[in-house]
Formats: C-alpha cells, sequence, structure tokens
C-alpha cells in the first residue's frame, strides 16, 4: 500500500494525479498517437505532391544557342517559312528539332516550333496555315489554334543575330492576347494551358 493507499487502483487507471504514470492516460495517449500519426501521414503524401509541382521550377534546362548562318541568308525570306532542322545540346541527332523561321525584317524573324500543342506532333506549314495530322489540329501563319483539340498556340523560339548570324535558344511557351501571340518565359508541355486559373496548375518541366 502506498502512501495515499492508491496504489492498487493506479496499476489499472491512474486515478492517483502523484502518480507520474497517470501524466498521460491511455485515452490521451491514444489520441496523441492518432493525431501523430494522422500528421506523419498527411506529411508523407503532401510533400511528394508539392515536390511534383514545385520541384521542376528548381531545374533549369541547359541553355543552347545554335547557329542557324547568316542572317541575312536568302533561304530567310520575308512572310515565308522556312524549316530549319537542327540538333540542339548534347545529344545530337536524338534531340533534332525543326524551326519554321520567317524574317520579319533585317534583323528580325518569327520562329516557331513545329510541335503541335495538343499532344506533340509535328505541324506542317501549308500555303496559309500549320496544320496537324495527327487529330486535325489547325494553327494560323501565326501559330494561333483555329481549329481542333489544341489548347493554345505554337511554342517560339527565342533568338538573337550576332556577328551577322541567326543564333535560335529555348522554345517558350506562348499565349494569345487580343488575337496577338506573345511568348511567355516559361517552357510548357502540349496541353499545358498558358492562360486562366488552369495555367497555375500545371507544372513547367
Ligand atoms: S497532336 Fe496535333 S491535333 Fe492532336
Amino acid at each position: 500500500m502506498g502512501e495515499n493507499g492508491n496504489e492498487k487502483a493506479g496499476a489499472s487507471s491512474y486515478s492517483d494525479v502523484n502518480d507520474p504514470r497517470a501524466v498521460i492516460s491511455r485515452s490521451k495517449f491514444l489520441t496523441g498517437a492518432t493525431v501523430g500519426l494522422g500528421g506523419l501521414l498527411g506529411v508523407a503524401i503532401a510533400v511528394p505532391a508539392i515536390g511534383y509541382v514545385l520541384g521542376p521550377s528548381f531545374v533549369s534546362e541547359k541553355w543552347y544557342w545554335t547557329n542557324f548562318g547568316p542572317a541575312d541568308s536568302d533561304q530567310f525570306k520575308e512572310g515565308e517559312y522556312q524549316p530549319v532542322v537542327f540538333e540542339r545540346g548534347e545529344l545530337g541527332e536524338l534531340d533534332r528539332r525543326v524551326a519554321f523561321v520567317r524574317r520579319d525584317g533585317a534583323e528580325e524573324f518569327t520562329i516557331i516550333s513545329n510541335t503541335c500543342m495538343h499532344l506533340g506532333c509535328p505541324v506542317q506549314f501549308k500555303a496559309t496555315n500549320f496544320a496537324c495530322p495527327c487529330h486535325g489540329g489547325q494553327y494560323d501563319t501565326e501559330g494561333i489554334r483555329t481549329a481542333g483539340p489544341p489548347n493554345r498556340p505554337l511554342n517560339r523560339f527565342e533568338y538573337k543575330v550576332e556577328n551577322g548570324n541567326l543564333y535560335v535558344g529555348r522554345p517558350f511557351a506562348t499565349k494569345e492576347v487580343d488575337g496577338k501571340v506573345v511568348m511567355t518565359d516559361q517552357f510548357k508541355l502540349p496541353g499545358s494551358p498558358t492562360t486562366g486559373l488552369l495555367s497555375w496548375l500545371y507544372p513547367t518541366p
């Protein structure tokens, strides 16, 4: 028998508040354990999801400038698109791309990617529009979608003219603003919207 005579009862209920074992009762322990476990599970689910959404924003793609040759070359005609096949980066022909180059001025160009913004098939330029052979996606001469399933204009490449040569860099997603194509500062995969609330939900790869 202890000082206050509660030893026997305390062995099962810890009703003696002076007994250190009574500091955490069974129910409190179970509540705490449940909350703690729930919290751990929440973190285990949330961290990978947040990492998937935000992670790509912290990974940068290597920056390559590809020399397309003299900017005043006859191959780049004013008002006409010229397809240029080029290899980009260290993968050589495994990273082969096609750009449609149109001269807009002495050192001004419009350079459109041939990747369809529906599922990524290669579009072709046909006289007055870009057409996708896969599901009938159509774009006008600026790359703005006019028909079919694509949800945004064609990507455009950044470019610069240096020492008389035309250099083509990274492709960027575009959006249509008041009937004009505006380049964003992000690359987005086909199918990812660039306007509206949904554009925030698609990660930048
Ligand atoms: S991939 Fe071009 S329309 Fe579907």
